[in-house]
């Protein structure tokens, strides 16, 4: 896609189709911009209000012909609904909407229209994530009908105001919506793709690309240090695992001497290994890495925007299958962090390969943790798909995560990490044991996890949830969400402008 800007006259703008957006209930006069293409598609605007085809509900659209003196050869209405949701969130989701239209309508080229009196750098960058994003095509796979090729060119407008704001938006909403895009395309390949190798072989080429260092431990690395508990997950898999580690430095180094560490989950597939899951959805245990994907995202999206705080990133990552080789219940392991885990359910696997990336995300220095795991189906039935959950071991460092989702458009919901819920990870032949029962899943995962914090700031997403859409919306086909990464590069510059 190439996206352009524009500040001039909106009926002046060559393009196929030009958007605008418009709220419910809203007065045409009160925006400058509908007025003028009201008036100069002779009143077009104002009569499909009149008779009620359009009432500006939230993604509600109108496709208008040949449109009078504009020089677009369609108007696009899209509803912006009250006015209730942030600018950001609004903008982002109109766009989305347009482009999605304009690609089933086989469009080649859209116009956004800015208005005048918003911040112009955040509507832009709100305005080119949301066609990015919207136009994420998730069947790569599919040999006919392939719509998407035409739509291949976006100009985000303003009839007045600053070019250059208009311009920062749209580089800072390429940057934010490719690294989502990117950490969406590992999350939807099938699971025979992106093996541990495959996705150690994507995370080198992109920070390669995009200036980062990286190391990747191979099993006998990983055996050489202790990590018993990586190693314990990975052993039913013919894929051999990796341990990715990728780090962001920024150009000066910092005086405080915080170093931010993501730590992601990247079971590649998840089986549920001799605990095996019913054969039922099981196929959508390929998104088992989204937190390992997001971590991948957010950092190539900070080798571009480069704030001045060092990041690191690490990515266990291995399957998790049954075989004659793999994990058995009863089993005991030994952490990389010296505690040894009795292995009741080896479907409880993600807490077990956190356990070792953080102890190594630790040993390496790590000052502030915060990790993303799809790691419960409880967390679905606690929240849905709309909130992942959020926990930690210090409050206000989960206030900041959930601060920098609000600036992404992200949403967190903290539930209780209390000492209480801790008898329930007790074991009798080991230190702890992997699954604390069926109340408070989400809680007793996290609790297994902070097992191997220490007194490290930390925070936990539980993105199971969440990485996944079910049913497409109108901004965003199903499927792979990128939940995390814009959350992780917002937190990492407020970590960097402290
Ligand atoms: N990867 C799953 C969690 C999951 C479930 C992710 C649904 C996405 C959608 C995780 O490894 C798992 O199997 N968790 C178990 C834990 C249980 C055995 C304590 C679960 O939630 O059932
Ligand atoms: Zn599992
Ligand atoms: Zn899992």
């Amino acid at each position: 896609m190439n996206v352009e800007t524009a500040i001039m006259p909106l009926h002046e703008l060559d393009v196929e189709v030009l958007v605008a957006i418009m709220f419910e209930g809203e007065a045409l006069d009160a925006s400058p911009e509908l007025e003028s293409l009201n008036e100069r598609s002779g009143g077009l605007i104002g009569s499909l209000i009149a008779s009620g085809e359009f009432r500006g509900k939230a993604y509600e659209t109108a496709y208008i012909h040949t449109p009078g003196r504009i020089a677009a050869r369609r108007l696009l209405l899209v509803g912006a609904g009250k006015g209730d949701k942030p600018l950001s969130e609004m903008i982002r989701n109109t766009a989305g909407t347009a482009a999605r239209v304009i690609q089933s309508k086989q469009a080649r080229s859209m116009g956004f229209v800015c208005r005048s009196a918003w911040e112009l750098d955040k509507a832009a960058q709100a305005a080119t994530e949301g066609v990015l994003l919207g136009i994420f095509d998730v069947g790569s796979y599919q040999t006919q009908n392939k719509e998407s090729r035409f739509f291949d060119s976006l100009i985000i407008a303003a009839a007045a105001g600053s070019l250059s704001a208009l311009e920062r938006g749209v580089e800072r909403g390429k940057i934010l919506a490719k690294a989502t895009n990117f950490a969406r395309h590992l999350t939807n390949e099938p699971s025979s793709e992106v093996t541990p190798s495959e996705l150690a072989a994507q995370a080198t080429a992109m920070a390669e690309r995009f200036g980062l260092d990286i190391e990747v431990l191979d099993e006998q690395q990983m055996r050489d240090k202790g990590m018993g508990a990586i190693l314990g997950v990975a052993r039913g898999s013919d894929e051999p695992a990796k341990l990715i580690v990728i780090r962001y430095t920024p150009d000066g180094e910092r005086r405080d001497g915080e170093l931010l560490a993501m730590v992601g989950k990247g079971i590649t597939f998840d089986t549920g290994g001799i605990s095996l899951k019913p054969a039922e959805n099981m196929e959508k245990m390929k998104y088992d890495m989204a937190g390992g994907a997001a971590v991948l995202g957010a950092m190539r999206a900070l080798g571009q925007l480069r704030p001045p705080v060092p990041v690191l990133g690490v990515i266990p990552a291995t399957e998790n299958m049954p075989s004659g080789r793999a994990q058995k219940p009863g089993d005991v392991i030994r952490s990389l962090s010296g505690k040894t885990i009795e292995v009741i359910n080896t479907d409880a696997e993600g807490r077990l390969i956190l356990a070792d990336a953080i102890t190594y995300a630790r040993q390496l220095g790590a000052t502030r943790l915060v990790d993303l795991a799809t790691l419960t189906g409880a967390v679905t039935v606690a929240l849905g798909s709309v909130y992942a959950a959020i926990l930690g071991n210090d409050e206000q460092w989960v206030a900041e995560v959930i601060a920098a989702g609000k600036e992404a458009g992200e949403r967190y919901w903290p539930l209780p990490l209390d000492e209480a819920y801790r008898e329930q990870i007790k074991s009798d032949i080991a230190d702890i044991k992997n699954i604390g029962g069926r109340k408070g899943g989400v809680i007793t995962a996290a609790q297994f996890i902070q097992e191997f914090v220490g007194d490290v700031p930390w925070a936990h997403l539980d993105i199971a949830g969440t990485a996944w859409l079910d049913e497409k919306k109108p901004y965003m086909a199903s499927g792979p969400t990128g939940i995390g990464v814009r959350t992780l590069v917002y937190l990492t510059e407020r970590l960097a402008s402290r």
